[in-house]
C-alpha cells in the first residue's frame, strides 16, 4: 500500500477542489505524503543530491567508520556473539544546518546549492501551511502566525542532512528508531534508490516508497496539537540497509522555542474550550522540547501530559 502522491501543481488551476482534498486525506488519514511537480527546480535538486553526497564522502565517512559509537557497539555485540539489537543507537550521519550554526566548508558548492534549497522548501513549507489553513478552516496565516512566536521571533527552519551507511548486520540496529517528530511540517527530499523509510499504519510498518525527485511530506506533533488532533503526527523509522548508503535530507519548519503552542480555538467544541483537561495542552515550544530531547523514541502522549504540567 503506497502513501499517497499528490501533484502540487494542480492546486493553483481548475484541480484546486480536488488537490486541496487529496492533502486535507493526506493530512487525516496518513500523517504522510509525497508531492510531486512541487515547483523546486530539478537542477537545483541534482546538485543537492551531489553536494550531499561529495560532502558525506569528503568529510564524514570515515570519521563514521572508525569513530561512531554505533559501529563501536554494533562490532561489540557481534564480537561477543550476542544477538541482541542495538537499542540505544541509530546507524547515521547527521548534520544540521539552521541559520545559526555553522556550516561545513570544505566541499565545494555546498553552502551556496544548500542556502538556495533551504530558501525554496521554506516558501513550499509557508505555502503548505496555507492549505492545512484552509482545510482546517482557521484563518489564512494561522500556522504561520502560530508558529512565529511573539514581537522580533521568527519559526525555526532546520535542515538535517542524514546518510545512512551500509551496515553489516541490519537486523540488529535501526537506521533511525521508531518516532513522531517533535515539530510542525517536515519536508523530506529522500534518496532515488535506496529505501528504508517506514511508516505505522493502522498497526503495520508500510514503505515510504522512493520517488525521483518528490518531497516527503508529514506533520508533526505541533501541527497535532494546534489541530486539537485533527492532524495526527505518525510514528516513522527507518530500516538500516546492507548494501548501500542511503542519503536524506529532512527539512523542519518548527515554531519559534518562545512560541506559545495549543489547539486552535476554532477546532475545540466550545463547552470543552476552558476545560480541555483531557484534551491536548498548552505550552511554550521550548518546554515541549526539553522533554522531547528525553523523550524522543517514547510515545507522545505523556510528552504532552508532561509539558501540560511544566505550564
Ligand atoms: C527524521 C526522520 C527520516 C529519514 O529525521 O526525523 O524521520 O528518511 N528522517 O531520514
Ligand atoms: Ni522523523
Amino acid at each position: 500500500m503506497p502513501i499517497p502522491v499528490i501533484d502540487f501543481s494542480k492546486l493553483d488551476g481548475e484541480g484546486r477542489a480536488k488537490t486541496m482534498a487529496q492533502i486535507a486525506n493526506g493530512c487525516e488519514e496518513w500523517g504522510f505524503f509525497q508531492l510531486v511537480n512541487h515547483g523546486i527546480p530539478l537542477e537545483l535538486l541534482a546538485r543537492v543530491k551531489r553536494v550531499s553526497s561529495d560532502f558525506y564522502k569528503l568529510e564524514r565517512e570515515e570519521n563514521f567508520i572508525k569513530n561512531s559509537p554505533s559501529v563501536k557497539q554494533l562490532k561489540e555485540l557481534v564480537d561477543k556473539k550476542n544477538e541482541d539489537k542495538l537499542e540505544n543507537n541509530d546507524w547515521e550521519d547527521v548534520i544540521l544546518l539552521s541559520d545559526d550554526n555553522e556550516w561545513p566548508t570544505k566541499t565545494p558548492g555546498f553552502k551556496e546549492t544548500m542556502m538556495a534549497y533551504r530558501e525554496e522548501l521554506k516558501k513550499l513549507a509557508e505555502k503548505l501551511m496555507e492549505v492545512m489553513d484552509e482545510n482546517l478552516g482557521i484563518p489564512k496565516g494561522y500556522i504561520k502566525k502560530a508558529f512565529k512566536g511573539g514581537e522580533g521571533d521568527k519559526a525555526f527552519f532546520g535542515t538535517k542532512v542524514s546518510h545512512y551507511p551500509p551496515c553489516p548486520h541490519p537486523e540488529m540496529v535501526n537506521g533511525l528508531r521508531a518516532h513522531t517528530d517533535a515539530g510542525g511540517i517536515i519536508l523530506l527530499f529522500q534518496d532515488d534508490e535506496v529505501e528504508g523509510l517506514e511508516i505505522l499504519k493502522d498497526g503495520k510498518w508500510i514503505d515510504v516508497q522512493p520517488i525521483p525527485n518528490s518531497i516527503v511530506i508529514n506533520t508533526g506533533d505541533q501541527i497535532e496539537v494546534l489541530s486539537n488532533g485533527k492532524y495526527k503526527s505518525v510514528w516513522h523509522r527507518v530500516q538500516a540497509m546492507p548494501d548501500r548508503t542511503r542519503r536524506s535530507i529532512a527539512s523542519f519548519y518548527n515554531p519559534s522555542y518562545n512560541a506559545t503552542i495549543e489547539p486552535a480555538a476554532q477546532l475545540v467544541e466550545k463547552e470543552n474550550s476552558d476545560v480541555n483537561q483531557s484534551g491536548y495542552p498548552k505550552f511554550v515550544f521550548s518546554d515541549y522540547m526539553s522533554i522531547y530531547t528525553e523523550q524522543k523514541f517514547l510515545p507522545k502522549e505523556p510528552r504532552f501530559q508532561a509539558v501540560r504540567t511544566v505550564y
